[in-house]
Parts: structure tokens; C-alpha cells; sequence
């Protein structure tokens, strides 16, 4: 509609298309569109009144002029009638645009780190790293995704040296990752009463960092035991592959190369027996440590290098919370200094923290909560509150699944990635309110209103499109535009907050009218009308990966 639009201003006009912006206006009762025609006057030396008033003569719409603004009048009647016919003729393909056509993007995300349970804080990178994902996709981008896995550095030396002195061969049924847990801790409690365990510890990351058979050996036993364990995760959240699956430790044999053009580019500096960069106004980086072991960013940038060679990319999300920023800031600057000209196409996608009662989500005990455990309590709770309701359903356990762990994902996607986020699993879990439920409940609903329908021709002629049914219309044509906003600011909470309008319009819509009544035609109207919005429903939280019910 808005395009049509600037195309026939800007021909009347004849000024250049990029000129013509199309607002709302701010009295709804003006118009549905309003044109400013203060842009216009300069080059064509009129007054705005004077221009609208030309554009409001010459517009094949209903028009009128209020104080240099056009506003433009739609024909509803049209406009819905196109607009359900193109949504149901589309179906999942509708939003789909070329926003990103030809352009490559690599979203790296998730990135949990391996003998480590996967925590909370990998949460929101999963769910925020896959939305961004799907959505770059819906926008055609030709879209990478890159799960790094945290599978080196110095603590690995520590974890090496605590295993083989501490570590129970016999794990008596539990979880070597709870295992290499324990004696990690263990580790740290033992090197504050003795700090030669530190020098120890450095001896085993050098064993690592030297390809030693017997490091090796326990390294990959606990990487693979990690990855076994993070899939129990990832299929829990509906994430079936990552298009890479790399880490740290893939760059160990690569960063000398770029500490050498570094070097050689004049970058390096000592200080206190450490290799540093000097960032100007920004805390410099630290490249190499004192004892000549390697450190994080120069890990990451050397898989920047790899990445750009092989993607070629025109942007690059990083996923990671914000407590990282200065880490990427350290990472753009330091690929300005090194003479490329790329680190704007770098985006640090930070997010804030679980909050649980204000403060960092923990256990109990004090320690980290384990996603896993989280997204199995909501599973739990959503089989509670269905059983309640609907006590005779199928399927149960696949019903509850998609709820729980949908409440969860969209408790995260709705509010804005910045900020810290209050986690309350019942509040999560509520079946009405700005919940993942709620949008479940109301697509699940629909479907069963469809089944009514008899695939009849609406005629539109005695059908009067009043305010419920016009604000739903608006909103669903609105789709695309919330997707490239989405996509533009990388902050899928857009669609989150535009599913719950969607919903909220179509409930009030659904609370005034009775949607089966005698006369079929109207009946057949109402109906297509509500599956253009199961449509949008289903598509948008698919967007978010989230699961959509046909019976709950
Ligand atoms: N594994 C890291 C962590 O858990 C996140 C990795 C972020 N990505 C990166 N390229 N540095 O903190």
C-alpha cells in the first residue's frame, strides 16, 4: 500500500522517490496514511499547503489536506479483501522479502563452553541467535550460523590437572560434566591454600597447547561427553543444526600468523612481561600473556579472518551478553588498527541478564541454574495446567513440550535483549497475558473455529469492515515492515510485541462478534478473515522458534 503510494506522488510530484515518506496520522480519523509535503517544498518552490492541495486534486484516492499534510482515506472494502486473499494464498511465505537479497550474514551464537553444564546465561544467546536467524532468512539473506564453542584456553590446564589428580573414574551413574565440575572447584579451593596447583595447571595447558597425546585424550573425552549433553538441550529448544559447529580451539595453531602481521604492522607492545595492543582511549588488549600463553581475543580474531575469508560476509553478529561489550569494542578497534576496513560490517548483539527477585538467577545453593532443568520444570508445569483444562487431549507430552519450553523462549524474545529480564516460571507460564501460552491458546483456537469453514467465495458486498476488523487488518498487513524492523535493529522482541497485538486485536474482534451465525457468507468472511491471522501466528512464532498446537 505505501509503496503504491510513494510511486504515484513521486510521479505526479516528479520529484525522487526517496523523498516521499508515508506516516500515520496522528488523528486516525484523517486518514490511514498521511504524506508530509513540507519535503517537497524547496525543490519545487510551493508551499506545502499548496503542493497537498495539488496531490489531493490529482490522487486517484480519498484524500484530504490538513496543514501540509496529504491524508489518504484507503478503500477498506478492497484492501482486506486482497490482503486476506494474498495471506491465505501465501501462507507461510507471507513477510518473506529481499531485504537482505545478495547479502551474506553469519550469526554466531549459543557458543556454551564445554565441561560446563549450559546455563541460563547461554540461554538468551541460543534463543535471541536462532530468532535472528529465522528472521534473517524471512528477509533473504543467505544466512550462516556459527555455534564457537568455549573449548580452550588456560582453565582447561586447570580442569586437566584437576581430573587426573581428583577426578572418580567411577562416576556411579551421574554426569562427568558434574564430575569435572566438582573438581574444578575443588581445583580453585586448593590453589588459594597453595599456589604452586597455578604453575601446575599452566604445565597441563602447555601439554594442551602442544598436541600431547594424554592431554589430547581427555580433552576431546571432555568435549564430546559436553556436545552429548548440549544436544539434549538444543533439541529441548527445537535447534536441529548449527551450520558450524567450531570453537576455540580450531584457532590454536592459527593465531600466530596474526600476532606476527601484528608485529610486523607495529602494533605490539611489552608491558609487564605481557604482549598488548594499545587501543588508544579504549583498555588495551591483551594478546599474549606473560608465560606465552594464548588468550581470547586473539583467538577471535583470528577466526574473524577465517570467517570473512570464507563467508564473505557483509555482517557478522556476535551473540553474546553485554558484560562482553569492551571484548568486541577491543575487536572492532583492533581490525581498524590492523588497515581493514570491515568493522562496522561487525555487530556485538548484546543482551542483559535473568534476573530471579532482582538479583542473578542462581540455585538455592548459590549456583548457576541449569537451563536444562529449567525448560523440564516448565515442561512439567504447562502438563499441570493442561491436564486441568483439556484432561481428555492427545499428545499430551508433545503439547506440553512445545507450551513450557515456547513459554520460556518467549519470556526472553518479548522484552527488548538490552535490558535484564525478570525470570517467574508461573508468570511465564500464564495462558493469558503477554505469554507464549496466550498466543499458543489463540492460534489453537482459530483452528478450531476453521473447522467450519466451507471453502466458499466471499462476496464482499454487504460486508462492513467496522473498527475491530479494520485495526486487525491493519495489523496484519503490518507484518513485513515489523520483520524488517526486526531485522534492521536485530531485536526480535519487535515481532514478540507485534504477535501480541495481533492477538489482542483479534480477541477483541472475536469478544464483539460471534464469529458462526446464520448468514454464510458473513460466517465465511469472519473465518478467512481469522486464518490469515493463524497464519501470521504460526509464521511469526516461528520466527522466534517457537511451536505452534492445533488443540490445547
Ligand atoms: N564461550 C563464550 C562464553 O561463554 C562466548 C563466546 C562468544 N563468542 C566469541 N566469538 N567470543 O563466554
Amino acid at each position: 500500500m505505501k509503496q503504491d503510494i510513494i510511486n504515484k506522488v513521486s510521479s505526479i510530484l516528479n520529484v525522487d522517490k526517496d523523498l516521499v515518506k508515508v506516516e500515520y496520522p496522528k488523528d486516525r480519523s484523517f486518514g490511514d496514511f498521511a504524506v508530509p509535503c513540507f519535503p517537497f517544498a524547496k525543490e519545487l518552490h510551493k508551499s506545502p499547503m499548496d503542493i497537498a492541495n495539488l496531490l489531493n486534486e490529482q490522487l486517484d484516492y480519498d484524500t484530504n489536506v490538513v496543514n501540509g499534510f496529504l491524508n489518504i482515506k484507503m478503500d477498506k472494502k478492497a484492501i482486506t479483501k486482497n490482503l486476506i486473499t494474498k495471506i491465505i494464498e501465501e501462507k507461510d511465505n507471507y513477510g518473506t522479502n529481499e531485504y537482505g537479497k545478495g547479502k551474506n550474514i553469519v550469526v554466531e551464537y549459543s557458543s556454551p563452553n564445554i565441561a560446563k553444564p549450559f546455563g541460563m546465561g547461554h540461554l538468551r544467546s541460543t534463543v535471541i541467535g536462532q530468532a535472528l536467524y529465522n528472521i534473517s532468512k524471512k528477509c533473504g539473506f543467505n544466512v550462516s550460523s556459527i555455534n564457537y564453542l568455549g573449548d580452550y584456553g588456560t582453565q582447561f590446564g586447570k580442569l586437566l590437572y584437576a581430573y587426573t589428580t581428583w577426578g572418580n573414574k567411577d562416576l556411579n551413574g551421574g554426569s562427568i560434566i558434574d564430575e569435572l565440575k566438582r573438581v574444578y572447584v575443588k581445583f580453585h579451593e586448593e590453589a588459594e591454600k597453595n599456589p604452586e596447583l597455578d604453575e601446575e595447571g599452566r604445565k597441563w595447558f602447555k601439554r594442551l597447547e602442544d598436541n600431547d597425546e594424554e592431554a589430547l585424550k581427555y580433552w576431546n573425552w571432555f568435549k564430546d561427553e559436553s556436545l552429548k549433553e548440549f544436544q539434549k538441550t538444543y533439541d529441548l529448544l527445537s535447534i536441529n543444526r548449527f551450520d558450524e559447529l567450531s570453537g576455540e580451539s580450531v584457532y590454536k595453531d592459527k593465531m600466530q600468523p596474526v600476532i606476527d602481521e601484528m608485529e610486523e604492522k607495529n602494533l605490539l607492545s611489552i608491558s609487564e612481561g605481557a604482549t598488548i595492543i594499545d587501543l588508544g582511549d579504549m583498555t588495551p588488549a591483551l594478546i599474549k600473556r606473560s608465560d606465552g600463553a594464548s588468550l581470547y581475543i586473539t583467538r577471535d580474531i583470528a577466526a574473524l579472518y577465517d570467517r570473512k575469508k570464507r563467508y564473505n560476509f557483509d555482517e557478522i553478529l556476535y551473540v553474546v551478553g553485554n558484560e562482553q561489550s569492551l571484548h568486541f569494542e577491543q575487536v572492532k578497534r583492533i581490525v581498524d588498527k590492523m588497515g581493514y576496513d570491515y568493522s562496522d560490517q561487525i555487530k556485538h548483539i548484546g543482551f542483559g541478564m535473568l534476573l530471579q527477585g532482582g538479583k542473578k538467577m542462581s540455585t538455592r545453593h548459590g549456583k548457576s541454574v541449569i537451563l536444562k532443568d529449567v525448560l523440564d520444570e516448565a515442561i512439567e508445569l504447562a502438563k499441570t495446567y493442561i491436564k486441568e483444562k483439556n484432561p481428555n487431549l492427545e499428545n499430551i507430552d508433545e503439547v506440553s513440550k512445545k507450551i513450557g519450553v515456547g513459554a520460556v523462549i518467549f519470556n526472553d524474545l518479548k522484552n527488548y535483549r538490552i535490558n535484564d529480564i525478570e525470570f517467574n516460571l508461573e508468570d511465564t507460564l500464564r495462558f493469558e497475558g503477554n505469554t507464549g501460552p496466550y498466543l499458543q491458546y489463540t492460534y489453537a483456537r482459530i483452528c478450531s473455529l476453521l473447522n467450519n469453514k466451507q471453502n466458499i467465495e466471499v462476496s464482499y458486498d454487504n460486508i462492513d469492515i467496522n473498527e475491530d476488523k479494520w485495526n486487525l487488518v491493519w495489523t496484519l498487513s503490518k507484518y513485513e515492515e515489523v520483520i524488517i524492523s526486526a531485522k534492521e535493529s536485530n531485536d526480535p522482541s519487535l515481532i514478540a510485541k507485534y504477535l501480541l497485538d495481533l492477538a489482542s486485536d483479534f480477541n477483541k474482534f472475536y469478544a464483539h462478534e460471534k464469529i458462526i451465525d446464520n448468514d454464510i457468507n458473513y460466517t465465511e468472511f469472519k473465518l478467512k478473515l481469522s486464518e490469515a491471522v493463524s497464519i501470521v501466528i504460526k509464521d511469526g512464532l516461528g520466527l522466534l522458534n517457537i511451536g505452534v498446537i492445533k488443540q490445547m
